[in-house]
């Protein structure tokens, strides 16, 4: 088989005595939706938190494309092409949307950090255009010229997953792009999904089932911090420690 894109092996985090993430070995493959699930407390922000090179792991490796990206700065692994966007908002609120994009290209572009480019304020064109073709896809572009913080919560949201498209990445990590939002963001959040999915390999944390079930390609369930299988949908949801530990024995 093909070396996968995204390669964790025995990956382990602890804070103190918590082992919050607990030997996960998990392949990731180019081009498809990998979904992780699991209760609250499994680890599944963690995991995210130790590809995206924001904790060290405390055990096992990480490869991308076969290189070793553990024990890199976060913003080497969004220049090796994996970026993310946050289950916390994470932007500028007084910058416009467009400015926020802009900043990401640029930080990408330049090595530099967003903060960095801040104070040394360049009006360099090309940013500029990137960022606008990002907000186009995000159907933002109305609303470019707009204080971040101004934004209704959904757009918000779709404005951080532009923050991590603006890194132009080979992989997307999402943690809870969905959270608290209506039924209506959340269907668009869905399609969304399904539509960078067709460019980009993604690696989502999800707790609606509903979107879990239509955008995952493979499913990973995490518990107690180790990965309790991983599979095709159809497959996983069948597997009885999953609808014991996850869908409290009702199939979702
Ligand atoms: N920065 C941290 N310091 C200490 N403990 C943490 C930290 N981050 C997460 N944890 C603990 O690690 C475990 C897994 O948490 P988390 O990864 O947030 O789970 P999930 O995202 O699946 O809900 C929990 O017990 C949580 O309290
Ligand atoms: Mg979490």
């Amino acid at each position: 088989m093909a070396t996968p894109l995204l390669a964790l092996d025995s990956v382990s985090k602890k804070f103190g005595e918590i082992q919050a993430v607990d030997g996960v070995t998990l392949d990731i493959r180019e081009d498809e939706v990998t979904a992780v699930i699991g209760p609250n407390g499994a680890g599944k922000t963690t995991l995210f938190n130790l590809i995206t090179g924001r904790y060290g792991l405390t055990d096992g490796h990480i490869e991308l494309r076969g290189e070793r990206i553990d024990g890199l700065e976060p913003q080497q692994i969004v220049r090796q092409g994996l970026a993310r966007s946050f289950q916390i908002t994470n932007f500028f609120p007084d910058l416009t949307a467009l400015e926020n994009v802009r900043l990401a290209s640029q930080a990408q572009r330049t090595g530099l950090t967003p903060g960095a480019l801040l104070r040394h304020h360049n009006d360099d064109p090309e940013p500029r255009d990137a960022a606008r073709e990002v907000l186009k896809r995000l159907d933002l572009l109305d609303i470019a010229r707009e204080p971040a913080s101004s934004l209704a919560h959904g757009q918000q949201r779709h404005l951080e997953i532009g923050i991590a498209l603006a890194c132009d990445p080979d992989v997307l990590v999402m943690d809870e792009p969905t959270a608290g939002m209506s039924p209506d963001e959340t269907v668009e959040t869905r399609e969304l999904v399904e539509s960078l999915a067709e460019d980009i390999t993604i690696v989502i944390v999800e707790h609606d089932m509903d979107v879990v079930m239509r955008v995952a390609d493979r499913l990973a369930v995490m518990e107690n911090g180790s990965l309790l299988t991983a599979g095709p949908p159809e497959t996983v949801r069948e597997d009885e420690r999953v609808q014991q530990a996850y869908l409290g024995g009702e199939t979702a």
